[in-house]
């Protein structure tokens, strides 16, 4: 029996490719997708090159009334919590890859999750090599105190910090808090210079044409530094591979897992 699958963000940048993986893999079937702008289109029309006859829905609500295993959201920092709570609530399996959710707002989601027995895999960033650079991190931070993150986007990018660079913080807080030698409180002119502190990781956002997402992670001890980078493409192929990882494994938990390094073998 194929997994049903429902894309929300479906024409997106990461949509489009991700409902034409689904659609073409044998295990999978699309039944959903959904886009306000292409509304009751079929993504055959909607879509130049693609065979895809299925109607596109206006919300995730109207979406989920087709029987749907798993709904993965691409959409919007402002409309993602909503949609994966209406999945949740469904009893529908999530995959979130959008970014913009807070550690509150996860452990909001884990509670549902819980609640309706269901299951969540969230990753800011569902490339394997940025992965590999949360990997990296966290085992220098087990040998270096000190470090600083730089988060780069695209100038059109309306949120910050990036989803790869909340989770990053969030996985090095797990191993320990950086050291601060002199508090950011106390800064002596423009606080705001010193970035923002999150799960204990100072954070400067960078928001200039011609980055897609970057994230850098700088350990600095006695006379030596060491830098971490992940810089991602302009094609948004990278995150196809993860995302499929997540969707065929998502039935097999029950509240949230964040990070895409939880679920690979
Ligand atoms: N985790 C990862 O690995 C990863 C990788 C890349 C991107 N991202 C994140 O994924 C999200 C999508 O990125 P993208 O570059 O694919 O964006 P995009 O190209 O702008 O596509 C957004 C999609 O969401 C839909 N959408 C936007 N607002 C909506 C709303 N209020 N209600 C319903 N649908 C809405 C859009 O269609 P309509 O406007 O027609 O509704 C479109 O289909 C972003 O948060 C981005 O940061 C995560």
């Amino acid at each position: 029996m194929k997994l049903k699958v429902c894309i929300a963000g479906a024409t997106g940048w990461v949509g489009k490719p991700l409902c034409v993986a689904v659609s073409g893999a044998n295990d999978l079937s699309l039944v959903g997708a959904v886009s306000r702008t292409h509304r009751s289109q079929s993504l055959k029309d909607v879509f130049d090159d693609s065979k895809i006859d299925l109607i596109v829905s206006g919300s995730v609500a109207e979406a989920l009334g087709t029987p749907t295993d798993v709904l993965v959201d691409y959409t919007k920092a402002d409309v993602v919590k909503a949609n994966v709570m209406t999945a949740i609530r469904k009893g529908v399996h999530v995959v979130i890859g959008s970014s913009g959710l807070t550690d509150e707002d996860f452990i909001e989601i884990n509670q549902a999750a819980l609640d309706n027995k269901v299951g969540v895999i969230a990753a800011g960033n569902f490339a394997i090599t940025a992965v590999l650079l949360q990997r990296f991190a966290c085992e220098a931070a087990r040998y270096l105190s000190h470090w600083e993150i730089i988060d780069y986007a695209s100038n059109t990018k309306k949120d910050a910090p990036s989803g790869t660079t909340r989770e990053l913080a969030f996985r090095l807080s797990e191993i320990r808090k950086p050291e601060v030698n002199h508090p950011i409180e106390e800064t002596i002119g423009e606080r705001e210079s010193r970035g923002t502190t999150l799960n204990g990781s100072q954070i400067h956002s960078v928001r200039l044409p011609s980055y897609v997402i970057s994230v850098e992670v700088i350990f600095g001890a006695t006379d030596e530094r060491l830098s971490i980078r992940h810089d991602a493409g302009s094609g948004a192929g990278p995150y196809i591979q993860g995302t499929l990882l997540a969707i065929r494994d998502v039935r097999n938990h029950v509240g949230l897992v964040r990070g895409l390094d939880k679920i690979m073998r």
